[in-house]
């Protein structure tokens, strides 16, 4: 039981000391997250994982996550993912096979390695990021997408952005961008499903990807709330719809929706558009504070892969390290590591 597992967690803490750190994304749940030694978004968390002595990282987060710290940290350290079944569907949907075919159709239309910066979000496979690294491209977060962008533009007159399609949306029309400017690329259609002139007219092109706990949240739960509650604010992640955003008084990151919410006034009223995990904590946490907070759906939406770390597969991986024997780690080989670490490393000199 929980009870059992949270004993052999902090049994296991003691004896592993400093060798041992255990980062955890907003997303989780209690009762691992509280056994975390640092909590962040996927930009602090990556930094976090980069800057660590700690011999062993333990992961409290997804795949992707795990692969950027063993990539950052030149596999010096052991990065642990408590469950390897803790992937990440958005990262999924897009792959190298798909995204070497859209370049290479592209480059039937104009050169791309001339005209077009590949930028991936974080949330996609090491390979992908090597792929971003090998083509004059980048990686971006959620909290740094408008810096990257701008930085990709300065470059090449259009970016490649996968493979969530919202946060290339979202970023590129706050930076002015017109949606005219925007196309979308199905992957399942040639050429994306565009026509040539399409694709030479346009400065954004955005894989099809989407997260699919934020598709749940809809302008009209918005709508319902602000006609309830008229001086609520509402704040939301730009993984969320255009539509959903542009309905929304603040949109960030998760550490910025902390941030922001973290900093209002007896009184205040907040709609949060996020997963479940993070707003029922930061609920709990503003009601002593006299602050209201509401989760956006009416239906309970959760990151399904988030949820599957939990105290029984922590206590397990710290139980194993301890014994000498450490399990779960996540290695990425080197050819792919190297220039995915450039387009990391990229990545934190723009933000910085
Ligand atoms: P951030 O924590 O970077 O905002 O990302 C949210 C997310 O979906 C992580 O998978
Ligand atoms: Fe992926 Fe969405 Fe879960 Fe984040 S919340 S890990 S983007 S499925």
């Amino acid at each position: 039981d929980d009870g059992e597992c949270d004993a052999r967690i902090v049994a296991a803490r003691k004896v592993l000391g400093d060798r041992l750190c255990i980062l955890g994304h907003h997303y989780q749940r209690n009762e691992v997250f509280k056994h975390a030694d640092f909590t962040g978004d996927s930009l602090k968390l990556s930094q976090l994982a980069a800057n660590s002595d700690a011999e062993f990282i333990v992961f409290c987060g997804v795949h992707f996550m795990a692969e950027v710290a063993d990539i950052l940290t030149f596999g010096k350290r052991t990065v642990i993912l408590p469950d390897l079944a803790a992937g990440c569907s958005m990262a999924d949907m897009a792959n190298l096979v798909k995204v070497r075919r859209c370049w290479a159709e592209i480059s039937e239309v104009l050169d791309p390695d001339q005209h077009v910066t590949p930028v991936t979000y974080i949330n996609s496979a090491a390979d992908l990021k090597a792929f971003c690294g090998s083509h004059g491209g980048i990686v971006c977060t959620s909290s740094n997408a408008r810096a990257v962008l701008e930085w990709s533009f300065a470059r090449r007159e259009k970016v490649l952005f996968f493979p969530d399609q919202h946060l290339g949306r979202n970023t590129a029309k706050n930076m002015g961008i017109s949606l005219d400017e925007m196309i979308v690329w199905d992957f399942t259609k040639p050429l994306g499903g565009n026509t040539p002139e399409q694709i030479k007219a346009a400065k954004m092109i955005l894989w099809r990807g989407f997260c699919s706990v934020h598709q749940m949240f809809q302008p009209s739960h918005i709508e319902n709330f602000r006609k309830r509650v008229p001086n609520g604010k509402v704040i939301s992640h730009p993984e969320n719809a255009l539509a959903v955003c542009e309905a929304s008084d603040y949109v960030g990151s998760t550490e910025y929706i902390l941030r922001t919410v973290r900093a209002s006034q007896p009184g205040d009223h907040w709609l949060i558009g996020t997963e479940l995990n993070l707003v029922n904590r930061v609920a709990d946490e503003m009601k002593e504070k006299g602050v209201t907070v509401e989760f956006m759906s009416p239906t309970v939406c959760m990151c399904s892969t988030m949820f599957r770390t939990d105290p029984q597969h922590l206590a397990w991986t710290l139980d194993n390290i301890v014994a000498g024997q450490p399990v779960n780690r996540i290695r990425v080989p080197e050819e792919i590591a190297e220039p995915a670490r450039a387009a990391l490393n990229l990545m934190l000199e723009v933000v910085d």
